[in-house]
This record gives structure tokens, C-alpha cells and sequence, in this order.
């Protein structure tokens, strides 16, 4: 069949990497269309412009190729409608639609669904009011956690220290610092533990587990500096040890898609749960409706099951026969080489030579790449994921470091600490 793949960073390149050993284009006419994809996913699909906030468009392109398959990377589109559009024209993809995709278009929606499910999670209130939210601040303890209700490119949550820091950022949020985005407010908890990334499948009745991440937000080394989209990651998180998986599975992702699914909004596709492994056992910091960026990566280079089959089958409903995912039982690292000047003012431009950075087997992912005058160079933000392989962190992250060592693209940096944690563990 033809799949067609929205988006066009790093995950997008792992997914159609991944897409393009698929069963489902083995024929010899079957195509993997991107849209708008980049220089790397070129190498596996035929890149196509399309808007994919033009609904019609992409309705329109799929019954003229015809699509069986439309597989969509980033979050906007799903919060967008673009689900229900593509299954309003019998078309199947894999994501879910507009109500479910709730689950990262509003936090506060999840944390409602949290407490009708009595799934854990910090304790909250949500209001559209400055006044409130100020008063509000009396019933909890400092440091505070304030969140833009809406999607904020992962930029909406703030943590002053102190209460005149925490009515301060109020103000800037009910201001528009957000735009309609922090026009509702979520105050939580602060909850204290390990952060860890939790995968899983569903066709919005079966479950199917994923896989387990862990991402480095802060641009600096030790964690410290801005938050970013995430600098590195690596897959399996050893924290979450299977009697952690099956307690999330239980707890927090099974009662989600059960009541979602008893509230007419059935969820399809993949569930990418945030978590924190505090003392009193994981709980859920916040749901995404995509693959993590650049999660994706490192669970893609482990994945040694059929990614085309088993989206597919979240899209037609049919998970329940499919064979549970697998895994190669190896550590994979990804490092983040990003534009100087990420993530404030990123440099755009630069010249990129990969060099033999894929010589020993790693894989560099391209995110954000462009072609000029046929020179790979740089769009800015996030530019290319270096990942690799080894049997334990410590191994994959030596392995991932000598490849970005290969790469020359001066505008660029990277940590030199991804995987820090679980080096330090594998070393005691
Ligand atoms: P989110 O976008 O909701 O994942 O939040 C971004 C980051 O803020 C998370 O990765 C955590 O590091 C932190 N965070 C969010 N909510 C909490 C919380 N309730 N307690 C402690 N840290 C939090
Ligand atoms: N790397 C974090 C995310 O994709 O949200």
C-alpha cells in the first residue's frame, strides 16, 4: 500500500526509517510519501508539499494516490481535527482525533480525567481567572508549578521558587505570554522523583506497552539552563523496572484509555506518558498524543517489530491479534546536535559534513536540515540526532559521542553528558 507521514523532524526521519522496512511497502509500487519531510527522510519517502492544516488537501491527495495508511508525527494536527477528517473520509490513520487528542491540547482535560479515573498524579486547580489563580496559590507549597492550559511547543510550564516569582509569571500568563493558550491556567503540585517516558500503543480498546525513554529538557550540561524540546535520550530507562512498567500499565494507562473510551472518545494510537517515580510510585506528569521527539529515535533503533503493521492496526481497531512489540534487548543513545544559540535565538545557516559519523553502525536522524545549493546545512533548532547502540548506557553513549565527533558542523553544539544518570548507576 501507500502510507503518507506528516511532520519533519528527527522523529519523523527515525519513522520513516522504520516505515520504509515495513511488509507494507514491499510491493514493488508501493511509496512512502512525507510531507514536508526533510533531507534525511528523503532517503526513504518521496517528499510532497502539503499543509496538513489543510484538511481537505490531505483528503483530497490521499484518495488521488490512494493512501492506506497516514501515520502523523506531530501534535498539532491531531488537537487540529485532522483525525477526524481523514476517518470522516474512511481513510486510516494513526493518531487519535480531535477529543482524544485533548489529552495533550489541554492540560487541565487530563488532569479532570485523572481524577474521574483515580489515575495518580499532583494535585491541582484549574481556573480562567488571575484573581483566583493568585488565591489559589495559598494551598500549595513553594516551588509552584504553573502550566498554560493549552499547547505551548512545550515551552507553557513554569516553576518559580518563590510566591512573588509565582504571582509574577501569573500575570505574565493571564497577560497572553502564552497567547489563548495560558487564557486557562493548570497550579499542580510539585511533585519530587525521577523522570522517566512511557510508551504505548492502543486502537482505543487494546493496549499494547512500547517501550521506556528517558530525554535530557535542560540545554546545559547537568541539567541546568532552559528547558528545550530535549537534548538526548536514551532507551530502555532501567528506573522503570518492569514491576514499575506493569504498575503504570495498571494505574495510569489502562483506566485512561477504559474511560476515555466509556466517554465516546476512544483514543487511537500512541499514548506517550510523562512520568514521575516519586515515593509514593509513578505517577503522571502529562500526556502527549505523538511519539517523544527525540524519544522516538532511540525506541525506533531498538524496534525490531513491523512499525507499518502494528500502526496500521491502531488505525483499523484490529491490536488485539497483533503480536506484542519487540525490542532488541541493547541500549540506544541519542545525542542532540543543535544550532548555536538554541533554544533562544538559534543560528540558521550553518554548513553540515557528516563524515563517517555512520561508519561503525550509528545512524545520524536528521531534524532540522535543509539542502542549499546541494550543501546539507542547517535550518536551525534542533538540527540532527546522533544515535547509536551498545549493550548497557555507558557503551551506546561512548559509541553516540564518537559519531557526533565524526560530524563537522561548527554553528552546532551538543551536551557531552547524555545518559549521565544511568552511567553513574552502571558504574557503581
Ligand atoms: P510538562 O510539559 O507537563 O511535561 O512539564 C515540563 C516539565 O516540568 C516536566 O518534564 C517536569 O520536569 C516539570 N514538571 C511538570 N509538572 C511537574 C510537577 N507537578 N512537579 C514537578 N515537576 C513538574
Ligand atoms: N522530548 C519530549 C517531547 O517530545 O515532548
Amino acid at each position: 500500500m501507500n502510507i503518507l507521514l506528516l511532520g519533519s523532524g528527527g522523529r519523523e526521519h527515525a519513522l520513516a526509517w522504520k516505515l520504509a522496512q515495513s511488509s507494507l511497502l514491499s510491493g514493488d509500487t508501493d511509496t512512502l510519501y512525507a510531507a514536508p519531510g526533510n533531507p534525511g527522510i528523503a532517503d526513504h519517502a518521496e517528499l510532497v508539499s502539503l499543509d496538513a492544516g489543510d484538511h481537505a488537501a490531505v483528503a483530497a491527495f490521499c484518495a488521488e494516490k490512494p493512501i492506506g495508511l497516514v501515520v502523523v508525527g506531530p501534535e498539532a494536527p491531531l488537537v487540529d481535527g485532522l483525525g477526524d477528517a481523514l476517518r470522516a473520509a474512511s481513510i486510516p490513520v494513526f493518531g487519535p482525533n480531535k477529543a482524544a487528542a485533548q489529552l495533550e491540547g489541554s492540560k487541565g482535560f487530563t488532569k479532570d480525567l485523572c481524577q474521574r479515573a483515580s489515575i495518580p498524579t499532583a494535585g491541582y486547580i484549574r481556573t480562567t481567572s488571575y484573581d483566583q489563580a493568585v488565591e489559589a496559590l495559598a494551598d500549595f507549597d513553594p516551588p509552584y508549578v504553573l502550566k498554560a492550559d493549552g499547547l505551548a511547543a512545550g515551552k507553557g510550564v513554569l516553576i518559580p521558587e518563590t510566591r512573588d516569582e509565582a504571582v509574577a509569571a501569573l500575570e505574565d500568563m493571564f497577560g497572553g505570554q502564552f497567547g489563548e493558550a495560558s487564557a486557562e491556567v493548570v497550579i499542580e503540585e510539585f511533585m519530587q522523583g525521577e523522570e522517566a517516558s512511557f510508551f504505548a500503543l492502543t486502537d482505543g480498546t487494546a493496549i499494547m506497552p512500547f517501550g521506556s525513554a528517558q530525554d535530557h529538557k535542560r540545554v546545559g550540561e547537568g541539567d541546568t539552563g532552559p528547558n528545550t524540546g530535549g537534548m538526548g535520550a536514551y532507551s530502555p530507562a532501567p528506573v522503570l523496572t518492569p514491576e514499575l512498567e506493569a504498575a503504570v500499565m495498571q494505574r495510569i494507562i489502562e483506566p485512561t484509555v477504559k474511560t476515555l473510551a466509556a466517554e465516546g472518545m476512544p483514543y487511537s494510537g500512541v499514548l506517550f506518558a510523562g512520568l514521575m517515580l516519586t515515593d509514593e510510585g509513578p505517577k503522571l506528569i502529562e500526556y502527549n498524543a505523538r511519539f517523544g521527539d527525540p524519544e522516538c529515535q532511540v525506541l525506533m533503533t531498538r524496534l525490531t517489530s513491523d512499525l507499518g503493521e502494528m500502526m496500521l492496526a491502531c488505525a483499523n481497531g484490529t491490536l488485539a491479534q497483533s503480536a506484542a512489540a519487540e525490542f532488541a534487548d541493547e541500549t540506544a543513545l541519542t545525542v542532540v546536535m543543535a544550532a548555536e544559540g538554541y533554544p533562544a535565538t538559534p543560528k540558521k545557516g550553518g554548513h553540515i559534513d557528516l563524515g563517517s559519523a555512520e561508519a561503525d553502525g550509528a545512524k545520524v536522524f536528521h531534524a532540522g536540515t535543509k539542502l542549499a545549493d546541494g550543501q546539507l546545512t542547517s535550518s536551525g533548532g534542533r538540527v540532527l540526532n546522533v544515535t547509536a547502540k551498545g549493550r548497557n548506557v555507558t557503551e551506546a553513549k561512548t559509541a553516540a559521542y564518537k559519531a557526533v565527533d565524526a560530524i563537522n558542523f561548527s554553528d552546532g553544539f551538543c551536551r557531552r553528558d547524555i545518559g549521565w544518570r544511568e552511567v553513574v548507576r552502571e558504574g557503581s
